[in-house]
């Protein structure tokens, strides 16, 4: 029987981040392949397409063969439990995506070989980053043509601002792609045919020195490993332990996760640099994991997973202290006492009710309706409240009125409930209020989903206007005043639930010219909910 201590300290809980189609279903089943999850590679997709036609809880998921929402998996890999939080990469990804960041330790960042870092992938990281949290990069695809390994290293500490260190480096490409040289070990890792990636990838390990490599790899290929590799010994960044678990430093792996190659070198390095979870702010200072006092925060709500109740699911990150099923705990915002009845866990694709579960796991918990995103969770008395989750800024906006006016209190009711769950953002105009809503969304597929759930869950029918803004920024500033406060032609003034002031623009040049007007006015792109 493991302790308590051990069960902590065996937990790693990371999100793995990507533009779509860079790889990360693949990458994560094959981590679940590594783990023994799943016996063949292949049977999470076709399970993925079983469970849509029972648990989609949207027909826009089943039309789409989507998944509107993220999910959590959790798996144990020599000695370690693993919990990898899913964010969905779909174009069309929603505030969840980001909110998940928050419950995750560290981030595992997939990034196409053939692209470089894309635009999604971009957003996510600077959640990381902004976090603090361990970035890890798996550069994928090296089974098919893609850029120099030295540019694609560039690419990352331009575009993203970070810096790099190559923990493995490729042997060869495309079709030619043999192996990784392992920078630690200093030693040549060479994989077979891992069956077309159904199973795992078994590899000819060795000292670079030894002569034999020359002859696998051949005159051109050897020779060319050996200069890349004193080139990223003379001119790269050296390996930084604590850099790198501050975000400051991204340790990257080469592979290709469709064959299978470098996805085992990487799971082992990634699980001994990265850390158990760590303390966690809140008002009453740090919180260590390890203390006695059962305690989590929410970080996701989900509606309607089963389509025959009405009910939600929040999800809770567990900070500190053990859980046991039917615990009853505080939740601290509402100050009541709620009891954890059935809460369930979320492995390797299956959803099970759980029984205990430990900091870094998380949890569904049955909610009626009284959770909030950032709500706490804790057994004693002591009133403690986790950081809040930051609102994420919006990118599409949209006027929504009821075409029923005699429906407007289940139109208010619906709104409120679905900014609640952290769906859409609602701001109004001052002086307008209510009778104006304006609705902000990060993927323009919430706006569907708004559609439908207001007209099958409160029987509302709604007109939506699209809105030409792009950007949103909230103001902080000592005393705002809307008819002093200098905005450009095409920018929008509102105010968000707390009645905090919001600018919406169209363009960067505004956002420019409105901070070039306004000099001691802050203007942020994440705000935090109150
Ligand atoms: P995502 O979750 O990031 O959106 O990407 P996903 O894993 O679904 O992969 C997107 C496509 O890229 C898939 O092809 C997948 O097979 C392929 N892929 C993933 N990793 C590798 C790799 O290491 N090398 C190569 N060559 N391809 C890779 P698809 O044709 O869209 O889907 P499928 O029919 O193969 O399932």
């Amino acid at each position: 029987m493991l302790s308590f201590m051990d069960e902590v300290r065996r937990r790693r809980t990371f999100a793995i981040i990507s533009h779509p189609d860079a790889g990360k279903t693949t990458l994560t089943e094959k981590l679940l392949l590594y783990g023994g999850a799943i016996r063949l590679a292949g049977s999470v997709k076709s399970r993925r397409a079983q469970n849509h036609a029972v648990s989609d809880w949207m027909e826009i998921e089943k039309q789409r063969g989507i998944s509107v929402t993220s999910s959590v998996l959790q798996f144990d890999y020599n000695g370690f439990c693993i919990n990898i939080l899913d964010t969905p990469g779909h174009q069309d990804f929603s505030e969840d995506t980001y909110r998940t960041l928050m419950a995750a330790d560290s981030a595992v960042m997939v990034i196409d070989c053939s692209k470089g870092v894309e635009d999604q992938t971009k957003k996510l990281f600077h959640v990381c980053k902004m976090r603090g949290i361990p970035i890890f990069t798996f550069i994928n695809k090296l089974d098919r043509a893609g850029k120099d390994p030295f540019e694609l290293l560039e690419d990352i500490e331009q575009v993203l601002g970070i810096r790099s260190y190559p923990m493995n480096w490729p042997i060869g490409s495309d079709r030619n792609f043999k192996g990784v040289f392992n920078r630690y070990k200093k030693q040549i890792e060479l994989f077979n045919d891992g069956n077309h990636g159904q199973t795992v990838a078994k590899a000819i390990i060795g000292d670079i020195s030894d002569e034999k490599f020359r002859d696998l790899l051949g005159d051109d290929l050897h020779t060319h490993l050996i200069n890349d590799i004193s080139l990223l010994d003379m001119a790269g960044d050296d390996y930084d332990l604590n850099q790198i678990l501050n975000g400051e430093l991204t340790p990257v792996f080469f592979g290709s996760a469709l064959t299978n190659f470098g996805v085992e070198p990487f799971l082992e390095s990634f699980l001994n640099i990265t850390t158990p979870p760590k303390p966690r702010s809140s008002n009453l200072g740090e919180i260590n994991p390890e203390t006695a006092n059962f305690s989590g925060f929410i970080f996701k709500i989900q509606a309607n997973m089963n389509p025959t109740h009405r009910d939600r699911i929040a999800f809770l990150r567990i900070c500190s202290g053990k859980f046991e099923k039917g615990m009853t705990v505080n939740h601290v915002q509402e100050n009541k006492k709620v009891r954890l009845a059935q809460p369930q866990q979320f492995l390797a694709q299956e959803r099970v009710v759980v029984e205990t579960a430990y900091p870094g796991d998380i949890i569904g918990i049955h909610d009626p309706g009284i959770f909030k995103i950032g709500d706490t969770l804790c057994q004693d008395q002591s009133k403690l409240q986790y950081e809040g989750i930051p609102v994420f800024a919006p990118e599409h906006f949209a006027k929504v009125f009821t075409k029923n006016s005699l429906k407007r209190k289940q139109f208010i009711k619906g709104i409120t409930q679905l900014a609640e769950e952290g769906t859409i953002q609602v701001y109004k105009r001052p002086n307008i209020g209510v009778e104006e809503l304006i609705v902000g969304v990060v993927g323009a597929l919430q706006f569907e989903v708004l559609e439908y759930r207001l007209k099958n869950e409160y029987g509302v029918d709604v007109i939506m206007e699209r809105l030409p803004y792009r950007y949103i920024r909230w103001v902080e500033l000592d005393h705002f005043d809307q008819n002093t406060f200098s905005i450009t032609m095409d920018t929008m003034i509102v105010e968000d639930e707390d009645n905090h002031p919001v600018l919406l623009f169209q363009n960067e040049w505004s956002i420019n010219q409105v901070k070039d007007r306004n000099k001691t006015a802050i203007l942020k792109e994440i705000s935090l909910r109150k």
